[in-house]
């Protein structure tokens, strides 16, 4: 088929068709066509606004192009490689529909700034809906730390049991990490918030335009500065790709935790079946997939980054077609990182906390040793390290003789010291070794109180 380009007058040639498809950027870019009319709207708007183009015309290029848009979400209108990229395909289809007025829509443009404008406007609205979903799983944290708040667990360092602590406590770390991830978003919303366009192809334009009616029409804060950084600039891309994988860093962590949770060796949590499949062989299997996938897209997610660097890197100033290959990216860790913030949060609201697992857990593993080392400190007057070598001493006779802290006789303690009493027994009880940790941040339930409020206070409702 033979097609015409729109930039086709200055060539004696066709594109070679294996070429055209390697340019083509329209499979891809299609996911910013409502951007891009919304865009070319603001556009003719100021042009008529500036006297460049007559109100008519602008009332029929404003009039087709939602026609246009209304078309192609009815799929009356399809595209392919030889419509090059969304720019080229709304303009042609444009011309297409009105002829002449159609072919003004591009004074005092270029597609260099056109698709800053673009993608712009879709990290905004992206960017908005990642706060959202943030927000919304925050808020889910806050719930589940409520009603669960006595929930008693081993925590870990080094993935070996350490201290108890409050289940509430441990959920909501995440309710600090995911909080801190949304603050990001907030701060990348102010960067990507402002209107490239008028910086044409790179040098500004010659037109009497008016930036700042096109800027307050399409809700922006500002306009950009300096033309040729704008067309140049995907910075903000490159910042809400590392904010992206933050998060997915995040919800890798927790979903690798609720993978080992769910184990039946250990219990903790029942995953919903609504988010685990079975295996094609062997029957017995429900295997946490929904969390596996969270955690194995990361890696596709910090590539996105990567590759995007890498892209940007040593490029000469101003648009390089290069750039183009800053939009797979983006869409890919864009949906990757919407669809797991909405599956983390539906596991969320479907897990089952088995608390007894928890607690028993807790029984055994030595996990009120630093409680013991407190107590030689706090009741006995020892000095830490020397209560340390002690309780170490006494954990190996336990581990000799298969008992517990908790089950060893006065007796057997004041072997090791005989300033150890009766009282040791509370101090070292789960409760105990919880409630004293007052400290602010600590797991006592009065800390994890204060903490939930805080937080609270913070999030939307
Ligand atoms: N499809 C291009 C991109 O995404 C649009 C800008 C093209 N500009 C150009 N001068 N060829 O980067």
């Amino acid at each position: 088929m033979i097609t015409i380009k729109l930039w086709q007058g200055r060539f004696n040639k066709d594109s070679d068709s294996l070429f055209e498809e390697f340019n083509a950027s329209i499979f891809f870019d299609i996911n910013l066509i409502e951007d891009d009319i919304n865009g070319s709207i603001a556009h003719v708007s100021m042009l008529a606004e500036k006297k460049i183009i007559s109100e008519t015309e602008k009332n029929l290029i404003i009039e087709t192009l939602n026609n246009i848009l209304k078309d192609f979400k009815n799929n009356l209108i399809t595209f392919s490689y030889s419509d090059e990229d969304v720019h080229m395909f709304v303009e042609k289809e444009l011309i297409k529909r009105i002829g002449d007025i159609g072919k003004k829509v591009h004074t005092a443009r270029s597609r260099n700034d056109q698709v800053c404008l673009d993608i712009r406007l879709f990290c905004k609205r992206k960017n908005e809906e990642i706060q959202r979903l943030l927000n919304n799983l925050i808020k889910k944290i806050i719930e589940i730390a409520e009603n669960n708040i006595d929930v008693i667990m081993p925590g870990f360092t080094h993935l070996q049991k350490a201290q108890p602590i409050l289940f509430s406590h441990y959920i909501l770390a995440y309710g600090q990490m995911f909080y801190r991830d949304l603050i990001r978003f907030k701060n990348n919303y102010d960067l990507i918030d402002f209107m490239p366009l008028g910086s044409a192809a790179l040098a500004g334009t010659t037109y009497d335009i008016d930036r700042f009616f096109v800027s307050k029409m399409l809700s922006f804060s500002s306009v950009t500065e300096n033309s040729i950084d704008t067309v140049s600039d995907r910075d903000f891309i490159l910042e809400m790709l590392f904010n992206i994988a933050v998060i997915q860093m995040h919800l890798s962590r927790i979903a690798e935790e609720f993978i080992i949770w769910n184990m039946d060796e250990l219990k903790y949590i029942d995953i919903d079946d609504a988010f685990c499949s079975g295996s094609s062989i062997m029957p017995q299997k429900k295997n946490p997939d929904a969390l596996e996938l969270i955690r194995g897209k990361t890696g596709r997610v910090y590539g996105n980054l990567v590759s995007l660097l890498t892209t940007l890197k040593a490029l000469p100033l101003a648009y390089n077609k290069d750039m183009q290959e800053d939009k797979e990216p983006l869409f890919d860790s864009v949906e990757t990182c919407i669809n797991s913030l909405l599956i983390i949060t539906k596991i969320l609201e479907t897990l089952k906390i088995n608390k007894e697992n928890m607690l028993k857990a807790c029984s055994y593993g030595f996990i009120n040793a630093t409680d013991l080392a407190d107590y030689l400190v706090q009741k006995c007057g020892i000095p830490f390290r020397d209560a340390h070598f002690i309780v170490g001493n006494i954990v190996k006779y336990c581990i000799n003789n298969n008992k517990t802290l908790d089950s060893l006789a006065l007796e057997e303690y004041k072997q090791f010291t005989d300033l150890i009493d009766i009282d040791v027994y509370n101090e070292i009880s789960l409760e105990c070794c919880i409630n004293k940790r007052k400290s602010y941040g600590g797991t006592s339930k009065e800390s994890v109180l204060v903490q939930l409020k805080n937080l609270k206070e913070k999030i939307e409702n």
